[in-house]
């Protein structure tokens, strides 16, 4: 008897191992998050820093201040190319219900206000506006943010709070 059939067979069952080698692997990764969904800010000595980009995003979806910080210091970072007349961003921070009618009254204000109303009570804190390559910190009094919540951060800049926005907490 010929030895082909068998080389045949082996080939063949060579084939199918190499093919189920390179079969996709089974799904290990987490189930998909919410859309929007982005990670905590990393916290430490009462402080965090938060990068903003060319995209339109903060790089973080929530900050959680400990209780125990008099002020709580966050460092906006625009990692971007794009000036500030086109992508600009800072941060502010205030109450949750406040945010629509700061960022429409910022948008009012213009460009020459940085996009929010000048003095304007609603905002508990914010940072200057920055184009790529800039950065700006602000203090919080945490004081201010133990009561009267839930609260948030969020950029000024025309439209950009439907994107940049994210959740403040303190515990
Ligand atoms: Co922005």
């Amino acid at each position: 008897m010929s030895t082909v059939p068998n080389l045949l067979a082996a080939a063949c069952a060579l084939a199918l191992c190499a093919a189920a080698a390179a079969a996709p692997a089974p799904a290990r990764s987490a189930p998909p998050s919410p859309s929007g969904d982005k990670p905590a800010a990393k916290v430490a000595n009462c402080a965090t820093q938060v990068e903003a980009n060319d995209m339109m995003q903060f790089d973080v979806g929530s900050i959680a201040i400990p209780a125990s910080c008099g002020t709580f210091r966050i460092t906006l970072k625009h990692v971007g190319k794009l000036p500030v007349t086109a992508m600009g961003h800072d941060l502010v921070v205030a109450r949750a219900a406040d945010m629509a009618g700061i960022a429409t009254d910022g948008m009012n204000a213009g460009a020459a206000a940085n996009y929010l109303k000048p003095g304007d009570a609603r905002v508990i804190a914010h940072t200057k506006l920055v184009g790529g390559g800039q950065s700006d910190t602000v203090g919080i009094p945490v004081a201010r943010l133990k009561s009267g919540g839930p609260f948030v951060f969020f950029c000024s800049f025309p439209g950009h709070s439907v994107l940049m926005k994210g959740t403040i907490s303190v515990g």
